[in-house]
């Protein structure tokens, strides 16, 4: 079943310049963009964004993190594409992502890892929501 999820490229990865570098990957790995826009997050976003992260002890650094500089939000279709992207991209921490994925090659530490990834469907279709109007994602 075609499914989709939402990715964001994050601040110190277009910060380094690693747009397109990240960007030839997803297309390379079969994942189809639907959506894209570059923005840049203030920490009220940021904070709504990671609510659920709200509770734990990196919450304040990451939403600074995630407003500290523009950042590229995507939704990608392919089939099975939340848990494929996830395995795609490679583990949280990029020290202890698999050789080759995008977060070991792009990542920097367990928070500037290069991109976000949706984790279940649910959060898929609040991600996308959140960035996205259904007009600004092509057929
Ligand atoms: P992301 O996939 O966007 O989801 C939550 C983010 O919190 C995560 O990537 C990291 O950028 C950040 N983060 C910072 N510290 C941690 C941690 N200890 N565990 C998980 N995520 C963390």
């Amino acid at each position: 079943m075609l499914e989709r999820t939402y990715t964001m490229i994050k601040p110190e990865c277009v910060a380094g310049r690693h747009i397109g570098d990240v960007i030839a990957r997803i297309e390379k790995g079969g994942y189809k963009i639907l959506g894209i826009k570059m923005l840049h997050m203030s920490k009220q976003d940021a904070g709504k964004f990671y609510e659920i992260h709200k509770a734990r002890p990196f919450y304040g650094e990451l939403t600074e993190f995630m407003s500290s500089g523009p950042i590229v939000a995507m939704v990608l279709e392919k089939e099975n594409c939340i848990a494929d992207y996830r395995q795609f991209i490679g583990a949280t921490n990029p020290k202890e992502a698999a050789a080759g994925t995008i977060r070991a090659d792009f990542g920097t530490d367990i928070q500037c890892n290069c991109v976000h990834a949706s984790d279940s469907p649910e959060n898929a279709k609040i991600e996308i929501k959140f960035f996205f109007s259904e007009r600004e994602l092509v057929g």
